[in-house]
Formats: C-alpha cells, sequence, structure tokens
C-alpha cells in the first residue's frame, strides 16, 4: 500500500506539473504575442501621426525644428526616443536618450528607406530589448528619409516572468492539494477498506468469526468481501470435515456424516438417482386462518430419513395428507423441502378418505402394526381393508414409475410395512431399478405372522425388492423363517438371501440411528442445563421437584405409557422420600386417533396420570406432568436436556429413537436412560438400564437406581452410549444401506436381456 501510495503521488506531480506547464507556456506565449502587438500599434500610430509633421519640417530644412518636434513627442510610456534621418540615412534630429542606445543606424531604417515600407523588429542592445520601429519620409510623393521611434521592451520580459512565477505557485499549491485530496480519498475508500477487509478475512479464515456475523463497514470491498465470506465458509466446512476425518483416523474409527454420504451416495448412483417413498411425508402444510402452517409430524421415520434427503437431493414420495397440502405442490404434485431451506423434492400422493380409511388405518394400523408388535393387541383384517392396501400400493406405484420415469437405473428406498406389495410391483415394470424396503417395526415369529390371512401376498410382494432390511437380525431371521414356510423359494441361511422366481433377495440388518456427527457443543449451547434453568422450567410446568424424568411418545398402545406410569406410582409407593421430589414429564403426541383403539387408550393414559396424581400430588408438586400434544424438536430438547432419566417402557419397538435422540441431546454425559430390552435400540445401548416393562417392580426400582447412581458412573454410560451412536448414526445406516443395495447384481436385468435375446433370434 506503501508503495502505491508513494508510486501514486509520482505520477500525481509529474502529471499535474506537466498539465499545468503546457497551459502556462501557452498562455505565456499568447500574452507576449498580445504585448509585442500592442507594442507595435503603439509605435505604428505614434509613427503615422509624427509623419505628416516630420515631412512638412523635413522639408522646410530646418534641424533645429525637427530637433524640438521630436523631443516633444520623447517622453511617452516605454518611448525610448525619437530619431530623424535623411535619405542616407544619417541622422538629423534625435531624443537625447536614444542616442544612447542608438549609436549606428538601426537595420529597420536601412530596410524601411531601401523598400519605402514600414518596419519593425524586436532586437537586443546590450541587456536591453527594445522595439524598433521605422518608416519612410516623403516629400511630393519623393523618398526624402526615414523617422524611427523606439520603444522600450524589457517590461514585456518582466511580465513573462511574471507569469512564470506564478505559474510555478499555482502548480506547488495544485499539486499538493490535490495529492493530498486523493491519498485521503485512499485512505478512506480504498486502503482502511481494504485493511478492514483484510482483517475480517483472516479472522474467518483462523476461524475466530464465522461468515454469518456482520461484516465491517467495506465500502466498495462489500460485493467482493461477500463472495470472499462465502468461500471462506466453504473452506472452514471442508477443512472442519478434513479435521474431522483425520481425528476420526486418529482414533482409528470412520466417522460417516452427511458430507461423506452425499459424497458416496454420488459415487454409488454413478449418475443416478435416489428415491423414498413412505406413508408419512416429512412436512404437512395445514390452514391457520390466512396463512399456511407447516408441521413435522411425530413419526421416528421422518427423524431418520431427512438427514438422508438433505445430503443427496433426492425425491421422497409420501401421501399428502395436510388439510392444505394441496395449495403447496405445483402442477406435478411436487415442492422442494425443507421450506426454510430447500434441499430436496417432495412428491405428493392424494387418498381419498375411503383409501385412507381401509389402507392406513385399517389394513397397515389395525391389522398389520399389532401383527408384527406381539403387545396383545389383536389384529383385525378385513378384506375391503385388504383391497384397498392393494390398491394405494398400485396408486404410490404408478407415483414412483412416473417420478422414476427418466431416470436410468434408479435407487429406490421403499419404506415399512405400508408398502409391502410395492417392491414387485416396482421391479415389474422396471427390472433395472434396484429397489429396497425398510421394515421399521418388528417381525414376528412365523406362527405369529402366520393368521395374517394374505401372509403369501405380502412375502410375495416383499421378495420382489433386492434388499430388505430390518433393525435387528433377530428380525431377519424370524422374516426368512416366514419366507420358509409361506412361499416356494429357496432361503440362504449362510448368505442370508432368499431365492425365488430366478429374483435373489438380500436380507440385512440396518439399525437405524439420529444424526449425532458434531459432539463439540455449538455456540450458544451450554452442555447442561443450571439448576435454576431447571426450577424454572419444572414451575412453568405447575411443579417444583428436585430429580426431573421424561418420556416421549406418540400415544400408542405398544409404548408401554401406562406400565410406565404404573412403574413411577411404584418407585413413589416403596421410596415415600422422592415424593414431593421426583416429576415425570410425559410428552405424548395423540396419533392414529382415528381408531378406537387408540381413542381410548388417549382417555386412559389421561385417566391414568390424574390417578397417579391424585393420589400423591401437593400445593406444588405433582409427580406426572402429562403434555398431551405434539411437540417440535425444539421443544423437546430442553426437557431432554434437564432431566434426570429418560423412560422408554415400549412392549415391543422396531427400534425407537426417542432413546437415541435423548442420548444425542446430552453433550453433558449425564442423562441415564431406562430402555425397554423389547426395543431394536436395546442391542445396541447396552449400558442403559435394560428393563422388561411388563415387571413394574423393576422399572421402579430402575428409576431409583437411576437417580442414585454416581455421576462417574452416569458418565461412563452415557459416553459409551453416545460413542456407539456416534459410530452407528444415521449417515452410516444410509451409507451401508445404499452400498447393499448398490452391490446387488440384478440378475433379473440380465435373465430378462437372455430371453429376449433368445426370444429374438428364435422369431
Ligand atoms: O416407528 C415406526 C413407524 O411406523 C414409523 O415408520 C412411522 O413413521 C411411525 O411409526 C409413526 O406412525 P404414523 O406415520 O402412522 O403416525
Amino acid at each position: 500500500m506503501r508503495l502505491l501510495s508513494v508510486r501514486l503521488i509520482i505520477s500525481l506531480i509529474v502529471g499535474i506539473t506537466v498539465v499545468s506547464l503546457g497551459f502556462s507556456y501557452y498562455q505565456v506565449v499568447a500574452e507576449r504575442r498580445a504585448l509585442r502587438g500592442d507594442l507595435e500599434r503603439r509605435a505604428e500610430v505614434l509613427g503615422e501621426s509624427l509623419a505628416g509633421n516630420v515631412e512638412k519640417t523635413l522639408g522646410t530644412g530646418s534641424n533645429q525644428a525637427l530637433q524640438r518636434l521630436v523631443q516633444r513627442f520623447g517622453n511617452r510610456e516605454h518611448l525610448i526616443g525619437v530619431a530623424i534621418y535623411d535619405r542616407q540615412a544619417q541622422v538629423v534630429a534625435m531624443t537625447p536618450e536614444l542616442g544612447k542606445v542608438l549609436t549606428a543606424s538601426p537595420q529597420a531604417l536601412t530596410q524601411a528607406i531601401r523598400d519605402d515600407h514600414e518596419e519593425s523588429t524586436f532586437v537586443k542592445f546590450g541587456s536591453t530589448r527594445i522595439l524598433v520601429f521605422a518608416l519612410p519620409l516623403h516629400h511630393d510623393d519623393e523618398l526624402t528619409g526615414g523617422l524611427v521611434i523606439v520603444h522600450d521592451a524589457d517590461y514585456i520580459q518582466a511580465q513573462m516572468l511574471r507569469v512564470w512565477r506564478e505559474t510555478f505557485f499555482r502548480v506547488l499549491a495544485q499539486v499538493f492539494l490535490i495529492v493530498l485530496i486523493t491519498l485521503l480519498i485512499v485512505r478512506w475508500s480504498i486502503s482502511g477498506p481494504i485493511a478492514r477487509a483484510a482483517q475480517w478475512m483472516r479472522a474467518m479464515r483462523t476461524g475466530r468469526i464465522s461468515s454469518s456475523q456482520k461484516m465491517p463497514d467495506l465500502d466498495m470491498f462489500r460485493p467482493l468481501a461477500r463472495e470472499v465470506a462465502t468461500m471462506a465458509e466453504s473452506l472452514n466446512l471442508a477443512r472442519n470435515a478434513a479435521e474431522n476425518e483425520a481425528r476420526l483416523r486418529e482414533a482409528g474409527a470412520s466417522m460417516w456424516t452427511a458430507d461423506r454420504l452425499s459424497v458416496h451416495i454420488q459415487a454409488r448412483l454413478a449418475g443416478s438417482r435416489l428415491f423414498v417413498v413412505s406413508n408419512r411425508e416429512p412436512y404437512i402444510h395445514q390452514r391457520n386462518g390466512k396463512s399456511l402452517d407447516v408441521v413435522v409430524p411425530p413419526s421416528g421415520l421422518v427423524t431418520a430419513l431427512e438427514p438422508v434427503l438433505n445430503a443427496c437431493d433426492g425425491t421422497w414420495i409420501a401421501h399428502g395428507s395436510g388439510d392444505a397440502d394441496m395449495e403447496a405442490v405445483d402442477a406435478k404434485d411436487r415442492l422442494r423441502v425443507p421450506p426454510d431451506d430447500p434441499r430436496y423434492t417432495l412428491r405428493r400422493v392424494w387418498l381419498s378418505k375411503r383409501e385412507e380409511e381401509g389402507y392406513y388405518y385399517g389394513f397397515a394400523n389395525e391389522g398389520l402394526w399389532p401383527l408384527c408388535h406381539i403387545a396383545h393387541t389383536r389384529p383385525i383384517f378385513r378384506a375391503s381393508d385388504w383391497q384397498l392396501y392393494q390398491e394405494v400400493n398400485r396408486k404410490f406405484t404408478d407415483a414412483v414409475l412416473e417420478e422414476i420415469e427418466d431416470t436410468p437405473s434408479p435407487v429406490v428406498l421403499v419404506q415399512d410395512y405400508h408398502f409391502a406389495l410395492l417392491p414387485r410391483l416396482i421391479k415389474e415394470k422396471r427390472p433395472d431399478a434396484r429397489v429396497a424396503i425398510f421394515w421399521h417395526i418388528p417381525w414376528p415369529n412365523p406362527e405369529a405372522f402366520g393368521i395374517c390371512p394374505w401372509q403369501r401376498q405380502l412375502v410375495d410382494g416383499l421378495l420382489g425388492a433386492d434388499l430388505i432390511g430390518f433393525h435387528v437380525q433377530s428380525h431377519c431371521n424370524n422374516f426368512l423363517q416366514t419366507v420358509d414356510r409361506v412361499v416356494e423359494s429357496r432361503v440362504d441361511w449362510e448368505h442370508f438371501s432368499v431365492l425365488r422366481q430366478d429374483h435373489r433377495t438380500m436380507v440385512r440388518p440396518f439399525p437405524i440411528s439420529v444424526d449425532l456427527t458434531d459432539d463439540e457443543p455449538g455456540e450458544g449451547q451450554t452442555t447442561g442445563f443450571t439448576y435454576a434453568e431447571r426450577t424454572s422450567l419444572m414451575r412453568s410446568l405447575g411443579t417444583e421437584a428436585t430429580f426431573l424424568g421424561i418420556g416421549v411418545d406418540r400415544v400408542d398402545y405398544t409404548k408401554g405409557i401406562l406400565e410406565r406410569f404404573l412403574a413411577i406410582e411404584r418407585f413413589l409407593e416403596k421410596y415415600p422420600t422422592y415424593q414431593g421430589k421426583f416429576s415425570f414429564i410425559q410428552i405424548g403426541a395423540p396419533s392414529r386417533t382415528h381408531i378406537k383403539r387408540y381413542h381410548d387408550l388417549l382417555a386412559e393414559v389421561d385417566a391414568e396420570a390424574d390417578r397417579i396424581n391424585w393420589r400423591f400430588q401437593s400445593d406444588k408438586w405433582k409427580p406426572i406432568v402429562y403434555l398431551k400434544r405434539q411437540h417440535s424438536h425444539n421443544e423437546i430438547a430442553p426437557y431432554y436436556r434437564a432431566a434426570d432419566l429418560c423412560m422408554v417402557t415400549s412392549l415391543h419397538d422396531g427400534m425407537n429413537l426417542v432413546a437415541k435422540e435423548f442420548l444425542a441431546a446430552r453433550r453433558d454425559e449425564r442423562g441415564v436412560l431406562i430402555l425397554s430390552q423389547f426395543t431394536g435400540a436395546a442391542r445396541e445401548l447396552r449400558d442403559a438400564l435394560l428393563v422388561n416393562p411388563y415387571d413394574i417392580d423393576q422399572s421402579a426400582e430402575a428409576i431409583r437406581v437411576a437417580l442414585e447412581m454416581e455421576p462417574e458412573d452416569k458418565q461412563l454410560r452415557a459416553h459409551r452410549m453416545r460413542r456407539t451412536i456416534k459410530e452407528n448414526n444415521i449417515y452410516r445406516w444410509a451409507g451401508n444401506l445404499i452400498t447393499s443395495l448398490c452391490e446387488v447384481r440384478l440378475d433379473v436385468v440380465e435373465n430378462s436381456k437372455e430371453k429376449l435375446s433368445a426370444s429374438a433370434t428364435t422369431a
């Protein structure tokens, strides 16, 4: 910057000086010309007015008269003198001062007499510059001599010197002012903002501030700075990812992140695209007066799949169940989501009330749900529901075929028990598609599954897939045993696959998880809840307690909420010192309330919480705070962080992500997890206090153990479980699922190609 300033100053000085001198020179030349012309004119006028008198007097021959005449004109401004010469250029009369200057007759006179024409020249006599003006004199048209008028022209030179002096000072002042102003402009508008921008960028580069922080006043460099900020942000992300990778490599682990999944999926898809099908959509639009509300449903599936779709910009095909869903889609029933930061496409499929009733409430949730969850609620199978289940599966197949139409070898991930028939229906039309179905709920033993009147069709539909995923190995085993009993096929127990009608289906466990990748506390996030924060949270719920428990569920009979309440009651009965000290917050999102069993359960949970509260509560304390509405992730987070323990007491559960979400939220590694042994999560989270939820006393005891556990023990357990979740996070789940699916050999395609060419040859 200093070099730039020096160069700038020198350029300005040279530039301004050259321009000013050029102008001044032109001005001086013009002024000298004007002054000379003026003097010549004066000499001419004087000469002409003298000439008449001189000619007359010269004719008389009186030299004295001539001398008087010249002396009369002798004292005019700048006039040195006047002289009269005869025809031979001899002086006839001359003013005395002129005699000191003109020692001989001037050349101009000789020339004027010779040419008979007036003549003027500027000449130098010694140090004096003079103007000699000569004109011929006549008498009766005859040349009789010459008149010479001499002016002092030195004042012209003085005038010129004055102009040059003024020019010098003007140039000096101009250069000084312009250089000063330029330097101030450079400092204020260029070097100042550049220095601030550089300082800001350095702070960003070194990670002392983030690019989201307000930019300093960077004047005209703001657009440039914005670009640099974006670049710095990307560099920071890349650096964080690289550091993460390096850290993990160092630790001997290979952690899955959103970025890694994104790169992995792009590589695996090799130019193809990912399509996900589920009944539940990730965003539901609901009308609220004049505005549209967007709601995220309380679904473990949605929690798990959202980060996957965000990572690879695929298409999610789901039932548009919101009352304002149609208002939010384009002509092809699509919209970009998440609404605040669109990253993938949601394609909505519309169902009539009748279809929803039969397929979703009826066959899926009154039939398959209790069939697969052994929770002692009797499955109901109606032929009409089965009919609609098939129709809706066909409807979704059409939507999928439409979406994948232009994609060669698409990768389709079908989700859950709502779409058992979809894999075969898709593969029949698009054998080049790689289709996997992930079954989010348990698969019971063959005897239990056997009560379903359409078990053969369901199993056959599933076997259309290239890959079938369950949360745990025992569900895979149950499924393979069911296949063995129900359909004509060859089960390969060594490779966990099924060969049926020339098509091989792999069956694998993929334990689903949550997004736990960053272990450092984020900006503004404390690691734990302070005592004051916890007290105020509880007061806001109308209770005061020293210890806090949390449960978060859809109100579903498989979740063991009533058993949990009974365990809390038993705990307070058995350990009365905890009365007035332990409160349990139950967040219960009403779910499938259209089904009588669920509707009744809502009332039962309400009544049970009331009964227990009535039995124990005091003025300021109640044992159970039942929050009966759906809460967003952000609303639930403070409860997770404030709680001493979390209870997951499902009577049967595929995985249960609440258990993992609770641990993911506990960066302080303090919360204790009480976990039903009948959840898929119990296979991984061995440091939880595992309970049989039917054993009320055991669960009550687990509450006491959790509350009295030594802090070191709590931390060790939480630490180990968080490490497990971090290593087996949702990105690994998706990465493994997609890798396995992409490794499948599409035998059907090979075979059908062969068959096609064979039939062509025969024809
Ligand atoms: O957790 C099992 C599951 O079936 C999910 O797949 C599903 O999203 C969730 O239960 C909630 O069910 P629903 O979508 O019927 O409300």
